[in-house]
């Protein structure tokens, strides 16, 4: 193998690249730059790759762009991300509550703002559109790390329909906005109620970049039936997680490594329908920043 990594001339190139020794820009970006194209070369050198490979890869990245939201958690990056997150805040004393897992690409700022915790009772449908399947129910509590209720929480709550479609990103054209998406204003008890038409678990989209790359790794493009979340509420740190239904196929076999124990409640069908319970336990805000989203640019309608 050759080593020319650490030569004078690619150390060189690798400065000049990242602008190194230039005043302007930004001095951050540029040790992250240096980084990348090191490690890009060191890939480059330990697999030998070839010229025709290398312009064959950067073609496949111009063509796969529009999906790359799919390939990062396809790819484990999503979850490593969560994984670093956890790790931060183990480091920084910060523990407890329902775990985080992936957002996913899906998220659609916008969906309707509806009540549905003046009562216990008051059912919140987040289903618009006819479709052919199961009723799905969930409820439970939001509440703080000591079991207070959390108040005036909101829950943003999105999943796919019967055929593994969200809206907005319905390849058949068939949903209306915001079908199977809400964000609901909670009271002061905490308590949530929802009920929709159960998903079915979804997949990337056959022919597709992220298929493609799946199929060159041997590995499947699958998840589990799922339901996201983000909740938001004063004095606490916004969440983001989702469920993934403990029952499904891929429960434990998902291509976006968004199942984390924890997170993979059995529906109950003794009623017939599927009905889950699930309580979710937010940490307390330390800065006004712990409330707010993170600036990842989403879709919005
Ligand atoms: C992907 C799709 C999802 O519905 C999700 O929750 C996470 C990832 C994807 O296409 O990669
Ligand atoms: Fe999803």
């Amino acid at each position: 193998m050759t080593d020319i990594i650490r030569s004078d001339a690619v150390q060189k190139l690798l400065d000049r690249a990242a602008g190194v020794g230039e005043a302007g820009g930004d001095a951050r970006l540029k040790r992250i730059v240096r980084d990348l194209l090191e490690a890009l070369m060191t890939i480059i050198e330990r697999h030998d790759i070839s010229e025709s490979e290398f312009w064959r890869g950067v073609d496949f990245l111009g063509r796969g762009a529009g999906e790359f939201g799919l390939i990062a958690p396809g790819l484990g990056i999503e979850h490593f991300l969560d994984l670093h997150m956890d790790a931060k805040d183990a480091e920084a004393g910060r523990s407890g509550g329902t775990p985080r897992t992936i957002e996913g690409p899906l998220y659609v700022a916008g969906a309707p703002l509806v009540d549905g915790g003046l009562t216990t009772t008051n059912d919140v449908n987040l289903t618009t559109d006819p479709d052919d399947t199961e009723e799905l129910t969930m409820a439970g509590r939001v509440t703080g790390p000591d079991g207070e209720p959390v108040k005036n929480a909101i829950l943003h709550v999105w999943h796919a329909n019967s055929k593994g479609f969200y809206s907005h990103f319905d390849p058949t054209g068939e949903q209306s906005p915001f079908n199977n998406r809400r964000r609901i204003r909670l009271g002061a008890d905490g308590r949530y109620a929802f009920h929709s038409k159960m998903p079915r678990g979804y997949s990337v989209p056959p022919e597709g970049a992220a298929e493609q790359l799946m199929q060159w790794l041997g590995r499947h493009g699958d998840r589990p039936a799922h339901v996201h979340f983000f909740i938001e509420a004063p004095g606490y740190r916004t969440l983001t997680t989702q469920i993934n239904f403990g029952d499904d196929p891929h429960a434990h076999d998902d291509f976006a490594f968004g199942t984390r124990e924890g997170l993979l409640p059995v529906p109950d069908r003794s009623g017939g329908n599927p009905a889950v319970l699930f309580d979710f336990v937010l940490q307390r805000a330390e800065s006004a920043n712990d409330e707010g989203f993170s600036s990842r640019p989403r879709a919005s309608a």
